[in-house]
């Protein structure tokens, strides 16, 4: 019979995308995907350790597995990604039944360690770097119009909050003929929206080519955005200290490039900058930001703040909601400080901020996040723009939802304006023109206008319901 496998997976892009390279794998090795763990056979944990308390939640869903385990003896469940890679022998010490523990450099071993398991016990097999990037491995995409692209892999900035610089090694690019050529393909698979993924993406090609110039960021955006078929690229995330005026120009000058740039601001403050190790000042980073802002019209800005730093004072976060205040973001994700174990910040112990003041202050800053998110939603109203559609909403299966090109959330019913389409011409991956009627501080709501011509129509698998 054939075994069915279940991924879970925790923390960033990065992480899905590695999710969709294990299920792969899997599907490769001839099993069968299944939503549902009780009747798994096998069932892999991709972790994140970079915020909060991911150890206690993957520890939680593994004492549930305990007795599922027990009952059937065959099951097998592995552990990867940041946390294993971090504590190796941990995960099993605190978690006997675990069958295999690999880590972020290994990836591609996961059937084969799962076989090795089977026959010898368990099995914890953790590599410490990458010499060069893994070549290519299958993938099981989530979508079938739209797919993360690895550009590069590792992180060599030293940020010093952040623990992923040691759990994903050091920064390596992809090479630039290789990220081509899985676009192409991607292309000729009906894909049509790529987001280039890397932890610090403006750094690209520092380590490539010898003799020649080393292609940049900016000359690989050129080159996916010319790529036959694909109509949307992103990319996340440009470091601020390394966002060049060429990367800017390259936005600018790809139409298929969209009009949305994350911009991790961190802190407002040029005290804490220092101490985090960001290399950049509030100033330089407003002035980056006004520099892609002019050349990118229509162009909408999300961000990463961080409260809580260790030592962060009131005039500190009154800094952070200064330059808030200024950039005027269409989103931001808030995150609590949270120590991670080996870090430089994690040694701040003795300036760690009040969990009462933190609470304050990030109701102080999503409230000033949200006001300037609703202002720059509802400044789309009455405009028309062009949405990838996803499917029906999970809310409503009457009602459709999709992003526009500055990945916002647009919800709408399928007619309007007198004109009613059939449900395929709509259906995932198809591109529609839609009038902006309202707006909330996350999502936007419309009616439909027009299929848009010259869009390719992909066939969907997801079944949609159309009133
Ligand atoms: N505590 C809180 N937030 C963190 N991030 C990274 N490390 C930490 C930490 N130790 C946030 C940063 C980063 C995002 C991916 O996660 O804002 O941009
Ligand atoms: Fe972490 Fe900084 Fe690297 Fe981002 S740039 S992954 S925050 S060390």
């Amino acid at each position: 019979m054939t075994r069915r496998f279940h991924v879970s997976t925790f923390g960033c892009q990065m992480n899905e995308h590695d999710s969709e390279r294990i299920a792969g794998l899997l599907a490769a090795d001839g099993m069968e995907a299944t939503d549902d763990v009780e009747t798994a056979d096998v069932v892999v944990f991709n972790t994140c350790c970079v915020r909060e308390n991911a150890d206690d939640r993957l520890y939680g869903h593994l004492g549930r597995l305990k007795a599922l385990k027990a009952e059937r003896p065959e099951l097998q469940i592995a552990v990867g990604g940041c946390l294993a890679q971090k504590d190796r022998e941990v995960v099993r010490a605190r978690a006997g039944h675990v069958d295999v523990v690999f880590g972020t450099h290994n990836l591609g071993e996961v059937a084969a360690l799962l076989r090795r398991a089977r026959m010898e016990g368990p099995v914890v097999e953790i590599i410490e770097e990458y010499e060069t990037y893994p070549s290519a491995l299958p993938v099981r995409r989530a979508v079938d119009h739209a797919s993360w692209v690895t550009i590069q892999i590792g992180c060599d900035n030293t940020c010093t909050y952040c623990i992923v610089p040691k759990v994903r090694g050091r920064e390596i690019s992809r090479r630039m003929g290789d990220v081509l050529r899985e676009v192409e393909q991607l292309a000729a698979d009906g894909v049509s929206e790529v987001t280039l993924l890397g932890q610090n993406v403006n750094s690209y090609g520092r380590d490539l080519g010898s003799g020649q110039r080393s292609p940049g960021f900016a000359d690989l955006l050129r080159a996916v955005g010319a790529v036959d078929g694909i109509r949307r690229v992103r990319f996340t995330s440009p470091h601020p200290k390394d966002l060049s005026a060429a990367t800017i120009e390259a936005m600018a000058e790809s139409a298929t490039v969209c009009e949305h740039l994350h911009l991790p601001l961190q802190s407002g403050s040029d005290r804490v900058l220092a101490r985090m190790h960001r290399g950049y000042t509030a100033e330089r980073y407003l002035a980056r930001l006004g520099a892609a802002r002019a050349a990118n019209a229509d162009l909408a800005v999300t961000t990463d703040i961080i409260v809580g730093f260790p030592g962060e004072t009131e005039a500190d976060f009154e800094g952070t909601l200064a330059v808030v205040e200024e950039a005027g973001y269409d989103a931001a994700y808030t995150f609590v400080y949270s120590p991670r174990e080996g870090t430089d910040a994690a040694a701040m112990s003795d300036e760690f901020v009040p969990a009462e003041t933190v609470r304050d202050r990030m109701g102080r800053l999503i409230e000033l996040v949200e006001r300037h998110a609703l202002r720059r939603y509802e400044a789309r109203v009455g405009g028309v723009e062009e949405v990838l559609v996803e499917g029906p909403s999970k809310k409503s299966p009457t009602v459709l939802t999709g992003r526009t090109r500055q990945n916002k959330v647009v919800n709408f019913p399928p007619r309007g304006g007198g004109a009613t389409v059939r449900a395929e011409e709509i259906g995932p991956g198809s591109y529609v023109d839609v009038r902006i009627t309202g707006a909330a501080p996350h999502w936007l709501r419309g009616e439909f206008v027009a299929t848009v011509a010259g869009a390719r129509r992909v066939r969907t698998r997801i079944p949609l319901t159309v009133e």
